[in-house]
């Protein structure tokens, strides 16, 4: 098995599909062993309890500054044997500590096709803002590599969703999500899952 981390901060419809897929015998070799929050209170922790998952909230403000909350993840990570690491609407952005603890093994969903309406600033709802005010016909889903440039690594899956005349930022995200997130992050953490797995067959 390979021991999945997801980082969570806010509803966890991502998270879901994560733990629907696993259930359903979908996610390959992956196991989700951990859920971490990156705020308290979020439904996206009742999902892990509910689906007996271990969760815990690490918050930038109670480490009181960056690099204690990259050490803080690290050492959780690591004393829980993670392998692979999910973004799934994680919104406080990484540090070099923890992207050189984990190289071509953290994974993120962003909700618009990169390069369009992505980096600092481009998260949630204000993706489909600015997807709505350009006027784009055509967005869409990416499942990206983590590395030190916000929405920068490397593409791993992309999927394109239709703009209709009348949507709103809300209807727009929530299509985005039913049609492209929920089905790409599931599929790149099993591709991804095979890949380690098959690396730790021939080691
Ligand atoms: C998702 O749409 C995800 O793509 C987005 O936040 C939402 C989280 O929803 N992530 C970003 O914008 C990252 N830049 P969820 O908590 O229901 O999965």
């Amino acid at each position: 098995m390979v021991k999945i981390a997801v980082l969570v901060s806010g509803g966890g419809t991502n998270l879901q599909a994560l733990i629907d897929r696993q259930q359903a015998g979908e996610l390959g070799c992956g196991q989700i062993s951990l859920v971490i929050s990156s705020r308290a209170g979020v439904y996206a922790l009742e999902r892990a309890e509910k689906a007996g998952i271990e969760s815990m909230v690490i918050s930038r403000k109670e480490c009181g500054s960056a690099e204690n909350f990259d050490k803080k993840l690290v050492s959780e990570l690591k004393s829980h044997g993670i392998e692979l690491v999910v973004l799934a609407g994680f919104l406080s952005i990484l540090g070099k500590e923890v992207i050189d603890a984990y190289p071509n093994r953290i994974i993120n969903i962003h909700p618009s096709l990169i390069p369009s309406f992505c980096g600092n600033g481009f998260y949630g709802l204000k993706v489909h803002e600015a997807a709505l005010e350009y006027g784009v016909k055509v967005t869409g889903a990416t499942v990206h590599f983590v590395n030190e440039v916000t929405d920068g690594g490397s593409i791993i899956l992309q999927k394109a969703v239709y703009i209709e005349p009348d949507d709103t930022p809300e209807t727009l995200q929530r299509r985005v999500m039913e049609q492209a997130e929920w089905e790409l992050l599931p599929k790149a953490t099993a591709m991804l899952c095979e890949e380690i797995q098959k690396e730790k067959d021939n080691k």
